[in-house]
């Protein structure tokens, strides 16, 4: 199989810990689970999350093909375009975010960083922002003029080449568990544009992990990501001349969780959120994280996790956009 390139970015490897006052309370209420968390949050204090694991390869490909500038989307508040900016300038590179909607009229969270660490951008309505190929033509013209080269990473790095943070990252688990004495029954994640879990299914297959992949999706449905995350692996197997095929592994979504929408949450997350942090400490986020936590202990208690007695969750960061969703956090009853 041919290997891509990869530059070091992240602050390997992170810690897998036991969330033993969770549990503990968990046990009280009749679930034999122990939770482990992969504090995937800790991978850098910026650049913090899942992000900077894909752009490790995604970056390390641009550098290869000479980019100046790295050119991406997300919404207003992506941690990936945050994370892609905060390491274009670590690494001196120029980046050009392309974020869907309307310029806030408060700079906060993720934004609050992009513009900080210099990147340029444009903000762009629905329609606007789908014409991606024509918005990538004309900024590398735009770019071009200046002598740069630019270099196109997809939303959220979830392509062929960006999947590979997590086949690296299921080879860190590996050796965590190994470590541990540990042989969880599922690992758990937050899926968003398809690579970490992509990369995960990938990992476990190649690695021999021997456990269940399982993510929750924030946005869309299960059919979308069935297809988006074949799709993607598909593209990989081509182009790296892999063995594994979208057939030979299995692809579990669970589905049921988006609540009203991406990035807003009903008041049973904000209260998992609130919950987790007062136990153990622990920060989640009201668009990924928090829904995919909450969705675990849900499924633990009345659904397809019941019975399981180790399960991992993948904390893939995303802290900075609380900060936009306060009020809703203390609208919460918990205390
Ligand atoms: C904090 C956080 N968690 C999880 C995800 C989901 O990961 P992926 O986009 O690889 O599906 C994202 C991005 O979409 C994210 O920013």
């Amino acid at each position: 199989m041919r290997q891509p390139p990869r530059i070091s970015l992240a602050r390997l490897p992170t810690p897998l810990e036991p969330m033993d006052r969770l549990s503990a309370e968990l046990q009280n209420a009749g679930i034999d689970t122990r939770i482990w968390i992969k504090r995937d949050d800790l991978t850098d204090t910026v650049a913090s999350g899942n992000k900077i694991r894909k752009l490790e390869f995604s970056i390390g490909q641009a550098l290869a093909d000479g980019a100046d500038v790295l050119v991406t989307w997300g919404g207003v508040q992506s941690n990936h375009c945050r994370a892609t900016a905060q390491l274009a300038a670590r690494l001196g590179l120029k980046s050009h975010l392309v974020l869907r909607g309307r310029e806030p009229d408060e700079v906060d969270g993720n934004l609050l960083i992009d513009r900080l660490v210099g990147a340029n951008i444009t903000f762009a309505a629905l329609p606007e922002y789908q014409r991606m190929d024509e918005t990538y033509g004309e900024l590398q013209d735009t770019y071009a003029k200046q002598g740069l080269r630019t270099y196109r990473i997809p939303v959220g790095a979830s392509d062929e080449v960006g999947l590979w943070g997590y086949i690296a990252g299921a080879e860190e688990l590996k050796a965590d568990f190994r470590s541990q004495g540990l042989l969880p029954d599922a690992i758990v994640s937050a899926t968003g544009s398809g690579g970490t879990l992509a990369g995960l299914i990938l990992g476990n297959n190649l690695h021999n992990l021997g456990t269940g992949i399982y993510a929750f999706n924030v946005c869309d449905d299960e059919a979308y990501f069935l297809n988006k995350i074949s799709e993607d692996i598909a593209a990989w197997q081509a182009r790296y001349d892999a063995s594994v095929q979208p057939s030979d592994v299995p692809i579990n979504v669970v589905d049921g969780y988006v609540g009203p929408g991406y990035g807003r949450a009903t008041p049973e997350v904000f209260e998992t959120i609130n919950r987790v942090a007062q136990l153990e400490g622990i920060v989640l986020d009201p668009v990924y994280t928090g829904k995919a936590f909450h969705g675990m202990l849900s499924e633990l208690e009345h659904g397809r996790f019941r019975g399981m007695k180790n399960v991992v969750f993948v904390h893939t960061g995303g802290m900075l956009g609380l900060f936009p969703q306060k009020h809703e956090l203390f609208a919460s009853d918990v205390k």
